[in-house]
């Protein structure tokens, strides 16, 4: 059993990370260091540092007779859309990071269909998203719809959402520590939208979900696992903006979409 002191302090942090939004917890394997022991051994609880038990026991949860933190707000509620608001609501006027005095007007959480099989991941908010509380609403958001309509859809068909849910002053890139205080609400939508195929739009949000440092010729062109879902990366529709000769590059990740989704495929124009 664990001493009540640790079990004290361990509630009092799963709390805490809680109130970030964060409620999965992942076992980590316990090296045979802990202990001096002379072969590496399985240990048991008993043998264990007070703090390698409180990990395990994270990770074991009741197994180990301790309530490991509450559910997730959302858990159990059948209807996307409910769940989606709920999320919201615990996002609230959110403060967790310095984005919210850093001039954001508005908490920008996503837009679109609850039960899409295709969800559309991006960066941040700019200042039209900023200003109107919906991403990609300005010149990369007209762009993303013009893509999604080439692939026979409508922007209401699909869900669309960023990593970090606040505009960055002077729309800098978002800091790390920003991503992984705002991403585990991200993690919280696609986990209730259960979406079929998500397109990460941009390197921040590829580097970002699928934690993989390396530059967009590499990322591009190939399926990565999602936590179960298929993930695909493509460039952002500022970058295309930028450099509108990449948008046939783009036009390849796309259709490797629709062919996973089973879309059909526009006819060949022959004229
Ligand atoms: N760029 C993004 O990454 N997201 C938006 O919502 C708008 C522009």
């Amino acid at each position: 059993m664990l001493d009540p002191e640790l079990r004290r302090a361990l509630a009092e942090r799963i709390r805490y990370y809680n109130e970030l939004g964060i409620y999965d917890f992942y076992r980590r394997e316990t090296p045979p260091i802990l202990t001096a022991s002379p072969e590496p051994q399985d240990l048991g609880p008993e043998e264990m540092t007070p703090r390698a038990r409180a990990v395990v026991d994270v990770s074991l949860g009741k197994e180990c007779g301790f309530e490991v933190g509450s559910a997730k707000p959302e858990t159990g509620i059948a209807d996307p859309a409910k769940a989606l608001r709920i999320i919201r609501e615990d996002l609230g006027d959110c403060t967790r990071c310095p984005l919210h005095k850093q001039g954001r007007k508005q908490i920008v959480f996503g837009v679109g269909s609850p039960q899409t099989d295709l969800m559309f991941v991006g960066e941040a908010p700019g200042a039209d998203e900023d200003q109107q509380g919906e991403p990609f609403v300005g010149r990369a958001g007209q762009l993303l719809n013009n893509m999604i309509k080439a692939m026979g859809l409508r922007r209401e068909d699909v869900y669309i959402a960023n990593i970090i849910k606040c505009r960055p002053p002077g729309n800098r890139t978002p800091e790390r520590e920003e991503c992984e205080t705002c991403s585990p609400f991200l993690m919280r939508q696609i986990a209730v939208i259960q979406p079929k195929a998500i397109v990460a739009l941009g390197a921040v949000a590829a580097k970002t979900l699928l934690a993989i440092n390396a530059p967009m010729s590499e990322l591009r062109g190939h399926w990565y696992d999602f936590r179960g879902t298929k993930l695909a990366v493509s460039y952002h529709p500022a970058f295309l903006l930028r450099d509108p000769r990449q948008k046939k590059e783009a036009w390849k990740d796309l259709q490797m979409v629709m062919k996973e989704l089973r879309l059909p495929m526009p006819a060949k124009n022959t004229e």
